[in-house]
């Protein structure tokens, strides 16, 4: 019965869609589009409240938030109830914070789409790094202080432990997700393999969303700080020259304008 009401209808379909990083107004306007349009709405914790406003008021809502040490919702148990909406012949956003390919399972839940013949589409989002980085008026890129970003979680389920030897130092910007409650550990670990104790270091806190904190530090003080000014998830570290440049309080001595004279910015690009 179930199956030949939904003969005729158009088929069920899967969007996978990076929300931006809280901020309603830093979504796409193909995911504002979806939002609207979707019958069934699946979503994060990190997702920002007002871009809810956007849905059908008869859209379904469904919460699958994962908190760190606890999940709600096992990813396996998240895949199967996208795949049976789908297959219920409903349109069906996967509404996830930030980008879906960066720290998002989003790769996940795209193979199990396909494993399953439903048809799956992403749109990407503003991920967290570029978001916070933008709101702090800190360039990722810089031409005299930095050729290379590297995107590298601090606590990650599945792969070993993180090799972070070479990802960070001179000309490089190094930005932790999740990297909270490691922060010290990271910090030793960057120092150990030769990164200057001094190197600047922006926190990164509840970015474009309402209580945002940006916090600037030194590498062998982030620990401390994290601690001392109680940084609570979501948060990004920024570790490298252009952290100094974050318009942020000031947790550390460091004059940045002595900082740029002294880099001579004179790069091609
Ligand atoms: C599971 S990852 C998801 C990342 C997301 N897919 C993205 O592209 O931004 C969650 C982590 O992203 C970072 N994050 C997400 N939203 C943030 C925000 N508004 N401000 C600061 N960090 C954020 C934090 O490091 C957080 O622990």
């Amino acid at each position: 019965m179930e199956q030949m009401e939904h003969h005729g209808r158009s088929p069920g379909r899967l969007w996978l869609v990076g929300a931006g990083p809280g901020d309603p107004d830093l979504l796409t306007l193909k995911a504002a589009r979806l939002i609207a349009q979707a019958d069934v709405l699946v979503h994060d914790g990190l997702v920002g409240a007002g871009i809810f406003d956007l849905a059908r008021p008869d859209a379904r809502r469904i919460s699958v938030e994962k908190k760190r040490d606890r999940h709600s919702m096992p990813q396996q148990d998240i895949n199967a109830l996208l795949v049976r909406l789908v297959q219920d012949g409903l349109t069906v956003v996967r509404l996830k914070g930030g980008d879906p390919f960066v720290f998002g399972r989003g790769g996940e839940e795209l193979e199990a789409a396909r494993a399953a013949g439903i048809p799956c589409y992403v749109v990407p989002g503003v991920s967290a790094a570029l978001g916070c980085a933008a709101e702090a008026g800190l360039p990722l890129t810089h031409r005299a202080l930095s050729s290379a970003v590297s995107f590298v979680a601090g606590t990650c389920q599945g792969l070993k432990e993180q090799d972070w030897r070479g990802l960070a130092g001179p000309g490089r910007t190094l930005v932790v997700y999740m990297g909270v409650t490691t922060a010290g550990m990271i910090a030793d670990k960057l120092i150990a393999d030769g990164v200057s104790p001094d190197m600047p270091v922006a926190i990164l806190e509840r970015g474009t969303l309402a209580g945002a904190r940006a916090i600037r530090t030194l590498l062998a003080e982030l620990g401390d700080v994290v601690v001392r000014e109680d940084v609570k998830s979501p948060a990004i570290l920024v570790v490298g020259r252009v952290a100094a440049l974050a318009d942020a309080e000031d947790v550390m001595a460091r004059d940045v304008v002595a900082l740029l004279e002294g880099s001579g910015a004179s790069g091609a690009w």
